[in-house]
């Protein structure tokens, strides 16, 4: 009896381990992209209170998931609020969406 104990608790800490690690990696899933209606309201509601929206039109399509990720954490860091949530948003919306594309550059 004990020993089933003590292997159910090594098994559980292993998992606690597994999901820390996964929920901790920069590779962790963003998500599919929202609707174009959610990125637009997020970047109106999020992105302009330090720049113009050409900033970020001028950078759609040049940077990977990983780039908008750091661009991201960068523009938290310079104060942007933004839930967890909202920030893997912002991420899938500005890498998938296409060069010039109406969400951000009007
Ligand atoms: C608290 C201020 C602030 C907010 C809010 C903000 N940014 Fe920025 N952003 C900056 C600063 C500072 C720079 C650097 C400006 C420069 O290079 O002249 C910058 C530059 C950029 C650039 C060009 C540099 C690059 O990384 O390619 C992009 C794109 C960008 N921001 C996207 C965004 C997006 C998307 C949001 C909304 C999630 C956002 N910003 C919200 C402060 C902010």
């Amino acid at each position: 009896m004990k020993t089933i104990i003590k292997s159910a608790l090594y098994l559980s800490a292993a998992m606690t381990v597994l999901l820390l690690m996964a929920a901790c990696s920069g590779t962790a899933e963003i998500g599919e992209a929202p609707s174009e209606a959610v990125c637009k309201s997020l970047v109106d509601a999020k992105c302009v209170q330090c720049h113009y929206k050409t900033r970020i039109c001028d950078a759609l399509g040049t940077k990977s998931v990983g780039q908008w990720k750091r661009s991201i954490k960068f523009m938290i860091k310079q104060g942007t609020q933004l839930t967890e949530d909202e920030e893997n948003k912002v991420v899938a919306c500005l890498s998938s969406l296409p060069r010039g594309s109406e969400v951000v550059c009007k």
